[in-house]
């Protein structure tokens, strides 16, 4: 999604403002742009399509000057990704930067046309540069006619402003959509998140929804929506975020397909304590005995680990479980009950639609508990109980790793919810948490198979269609790997429970469409052959995953058989996600995709 930048201080802005922004390319964007204010408080500004290198090579023959400065990369809403359609707008003085949206701009445009505003973009942005240079024009203070444009404005944002005639100001407001403000000895900054900030700054204050920030170079007054000055921590910058480099690693997702097994150790090591092979209940503060029901909200990946936990809760706590899609379920009229879990999942915390869940369910007054990655996030600092995922920052758009820990951090509180109901026995608990102590050893030997997903993504690479299938906790696991393939390669996709094959997407199968079983030696194995055999009865081509035992008993009629390791059921979706995303990854490199800034994604999904 849209990424922001904004900093003050005594250097040159542009520079700074560009490495900024290339630390936020990993969330995806289509066009970027900055704007600079320069000692004599003249406001220019510098805009390309495309990617950052286009906007780079333009700032080289038209350089700005001025240590005052916001920037930005748009991730296209309302408008094609133009040059005249990317931020920073300007309207009379005053230049703006946003992400999210706003859902009265129609409305806004009519009124600002009517008092006389020119437009010159598509841009639902552009209007609150044109509203808050019409409030500054009437003779209001800056601070008033900020408060009176974000007043009017309905929707999600996170804006940053910089204003002709004010090299010593920038201002930044949020409602929905995250924001931060780095501080250091000689700059103080606006970013999007903490990685954009992190090489710059010291400290990092998190803007909370409906905060105003007035940003001088000596520091930064925060209000609320009534004009009330606030006061917000300011924290250390997390060592994680600094350390966002892609290392030997051709891409970032190859990097962080390899420190699954390392980053499981850690979100495991939270849960269990490994010495003595027990659940450590404290981080896991939900007393299950007393929860009747648990609702799982998520989106994309985040929704596919919700769906193995579903397994896991049911089999393990005896526990019914709702799973939903975060988009459907924030306008759905369900009941929801005060005795419910409601459960969310998401690797930014910033995810809009999940984020309306949460809060849906708060005003419902249920119990609260996010499975996040980022600790700072909007999710974990509303969210009454959060249980992290320790995997560190993640950059490539595709989810990895952060997708196994979030199995390996449900799997822990699905154990512990068993334990809670006594529908496991502490000896069946202990014999679970062993298996799941094993998974970093068993996602290591899977990781060795890259040679041979390296071949099976040649056969794949071609294909204009790929189905994905499998059953039970399969299932899940063919979904994300559907996922993957086509938002990495572009190749049309689709993950389908096996059994489901034959009710119509049977139809697809031919000799060109490849399908990918996910087939471990589990209870469902032999219902699974017969689904294969469907497809090898009609020409399609069968690319089988499974274990020693699962190839034992397919024999060698197959074109291709992948073993993989032998993993207890438990824990075998934790194992079978690495192969989907290796194919995956090889496929999209062969294909010569943008592997970790594939086409029309962000990472941060912060609008609805
Ligand atoms: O940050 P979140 O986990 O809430 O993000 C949810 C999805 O946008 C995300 O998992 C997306 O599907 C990934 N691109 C998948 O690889």
């Amino acid at each position: 999604m849209c990424g922001i930048v904004g900093i003050i201080g005594d250097e040159a802005a542009a520079p700074l403002l560009l490495d900024a922004l290339k630390r936020l390319e990993y969330r995806g964007y289509d066009s970027a742009g900055i704007a600079t204010v320069d000692e004599a408080g003249a406001l220019a500004r510098c805009r390309a399509s495309g990617k950052l290198r286009n906007l780079e090579r333009r700032l080289g023959a038209e350089p700005l000057t001025g240590t005052t400065g916001i920037g930005h990369t748009r991730w296209a809403t309302h408008g094609a990704p133009t040059e005249d359609n990317a931020h920073p707008h300007t309207a009379d003085g005053v230049a703006v930067v946003h992400n999210g949206i706003i859902e009265n701009f129609r409305a806004l445009r009519t009124m600002l046309a009517a008092n006389g505003a020119t437009f010159h973009s598509e841009t639902d942005t552009e209007t609150i540069a044109h509203l808050l240079a019409q409030h500054l024009a009437r003779g209001e203070d800056v601070k008033t006619a900020l408060l009176n444009t974000l007043g009017a404005l309905e929707g999600a944002y996170a804006l940053a402003f910089a204003f002709a005639g004010r090299p010593d100001l920038l201002a930044a407001a949020r409602v929905g959509s995250p924001l931060a403000i780095g501080l250091a000895e000689d700059c103080v900054m606006i970013g999007s998140d903490a990685i954009a900030l992190a090489p710059f700054c010291d400290e990092i204050i998190y803007l909370e929804d409906g905060d105003l920030a007035l940003v001088g170079r000596d520091g930064v007054s925060i209000y609320d929506r009534n004009g009330e000055i606030q006061s917000r921590p300011a924290m250390p910058v997390p060592m994680e975020v600094s350390v966002a480099e892609k290392g030997n690693f051709r891409h970032f997702m190859a990097k962080e397909i390899h420190e699954q097994p390392e980053v499981l150790t850690h979100t495991l090591s939270h849960y269990i304590d490994a010495a003595s092979g027990e659940l450590r209940a404290d981080n896991v503060p939900i007393d299950f005995a007393s929860v009747r029901r648990v609702s799982i909200t998520a989106c994309g990946t985040a929704y596919y680990a919700g769906l193995v936990a579903r397994y896991w809760f049911e089999s393990l706590a005896g526990l019914p479980v709702d799973l939903d899609v975060a988009s459907e379920f924030r306008y759905r009229s369900q009941v929801l009950a005060p005795d419910e879990l409601a459960l969310f999942v998401s690797q930014s915390g910033e995810t809009a639609d999940t984020l309306a869940c949460l809060r849906k369910c708060k005003e419902a007054g249920q119990q609260l508990a996010a499975v996040v990655n980022v600790r700072t996030s909007t999710m974990a600092r509303e969210a009454g109980i959060v249980l992290p995922t320790l995997a560190g920052v993640e950059i490539g758009v595709a989810s990895t790793k952060a997708f196994v820990c979030q199995l390996a951090t449900l799997a822990a509180v699905a154990l512990k919810a068993g334990v809670d109901r006594g529908t496991i026995s502490p000896d069946r608990a202990r014999t679970l948490v062993g298996e799941l102590l094993e998974a970093p050893r068993l996602v290591a030997e899977a990781i060795r198979l890259e040679a041979v997903l390296q071949r099976t993504a040649r056969r794949i690479a071609p294909a204009t269609t790929a189905l994905y299938i499998g059953r039970g906790p399969s299932f899940a696991i063919a979904l994300e790997g559907a996922l993957k393939l086509k938002e990495l390669s572009y190749i049309h996709a689709e993950g389908y429970a096996a059994g489901e094959l034959k009710h119509g997407p049977i139809a697809l199968v031919d000799d060109n469409v490849p399908v990918i079983v996910v087939v471990p030696h589990d209870e469902f194995f032999a219902k699974t052959v017969s689904n294969m055999e469907e497809v090898a009865a009609r020409g399609g081509r069968i690319i089988a995953l499974t274990d020693r035992a699962g190839a034992a008993a397919l024999g060698d009629a197959l074109e291709e058989v992948v073993v993989m390791p032998d993993a207890p059921a438990f824990i075998a979706p934790i194992v079978s996600a690495v192969p989907m995303q290796l194919i995956a990854y090889h496929t999209a490199v062969l294909n010569g995709t943008d592997v970790d800034q594939p086409r029309n994604l962000a990472k941060s999904v912060t609008v609805e």
